[in-house]
């Protein structure tokens, strides 16, 4: 069995920096591949800060900065990813877009490479089948922060190889992370649970069950939520929500999966949340404040 020693990582945005930060923290030969420079730029000083951020609360050290920055290596071309021994894709949710990259780097990597995708909602199933690598395909769900959230979840499908299974619970273990083992639901074990949450959250909201602040006040002192709903909204994103939701919502076909309209409309409107600095809470203003929604 080969041992993982070089990761690729496709996508360097907020998962994607974070999952490579984390690789070249832990000692791994890290590529981070991008679609232009400016991206690839952004992906290196997005890594930068949250290593300086680090450093300054003292948690690590200028010599464990330089070390993890000299691990890493930032891409605009596929081709530079063929010989890692774990590509870990964390791209947009297009499914499409993926498996074309997959076809890609199937024609480029070595047999041992694993294909790990970081997808929050789509079915391994569906890349595995055109990867051309279907034993060797698994699912390596991280979560947001990745350097501070513990869990990943190890997504087992149909035709992952019991080899490949093991081999990334480890990887999962030696990125000092949680793994746990999951089937190829769409959601797997995380989402499934929470994104009907916080779909009923935006709905109790339209329903005028109470304000975004007392709800959001409501889950973190009633239930040691660190985030109340609205505010993870935000962090996670409402385009990646509304996203994550249309696909569970297709696969289940179920009514608990359904965006509502608030959220559409907010993405609409281009308000995605802490990123474009405006969702439920409007961040150009220090504290933020809530955003006024027409409600
Ligand atoms: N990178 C590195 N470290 C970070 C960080 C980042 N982006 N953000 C926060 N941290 C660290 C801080 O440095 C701090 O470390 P310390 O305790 O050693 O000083 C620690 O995390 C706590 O941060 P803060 O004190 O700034 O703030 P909070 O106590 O409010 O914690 C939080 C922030 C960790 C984000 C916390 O609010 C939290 O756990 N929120 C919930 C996050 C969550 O649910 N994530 C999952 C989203 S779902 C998902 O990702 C799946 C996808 O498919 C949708």
């Amino acid at each position: 069995m080969t041992t993982i020693a070089t990761v690729g990582v496709l996508g360097g945005g907020l998962m994607g920096s974070g999952i490579a930060q984390v690789a070249a923290l832990n000692g791994f030969t890290t590529i981070v591949r991008e679609v232009d420079e400016p991206s690839a730029q952004r992906a290196r000083s997005s890594i930068e800060k949250s290593l300086g951020k680090a450093i300054e609360k003292g948690k690590l050290t200028e010599e464990a900065r330089a070390a993890t920055m000299s691990r890493l290596t930032f891409t605009t071309v596929v081709a530079d990813l063929a010989f890692a021994d774990i590509v870990v894709e964390a791209i947009i949710e297009d499914l499409e877009l993926k498996n074309e990259i997959w076809k890609e780097l199937n024609a480029l990597c070595p047999a041992h490479t694993i294909f790990a995708s970081n997808t929050s909602s789509l079915t391994i199933a569906a890349m595995a089948a055109v990867s051309g690598r279907g034993d060797r395909m698994v699912g390596l769900h991280f979560f947001n922060p990745v350097p501070v959230m513990k869990l990943v979840e190890v997504v087992k499908t149909v035709t992952t190889s019991e080899e490949t299974f093991s081999r990334a619970f480890d990887f999962a273990k030696r990125l000092k992370k949680e793994p746990i083992a999951a089937k190829d639901n769409s959601g797997f074990v995380v989402n499934l649970l929470l994104v009907p949450y916080l779909l009923d959250a935006i709905n109790a909201l339209e329903h005028g069950v109470a304000s975004v602040e007392d709800i959001d006040k409501g889950m973190m002192l009633g239930t040691g939520y660190p985030m109340g709903p609205f505010t993870l909204l935000d962090f996670v994103g409402l385009d990646t929500t509304y996203k994550i939701a249309e696909i569970m919502f297709d696969e289940y076909r179920e009514k608990r999966y359904a965006p509502p309209p608030l959220l559409k409309r907010m993405v609409l409107a281009g308000y995605y949340g802490k990123k474009s600095k405006r969702g439920f809470y409007d961040y150009s203003v220090e504290p933020p404040v809530v955003s006024a929604l027409g409600l």
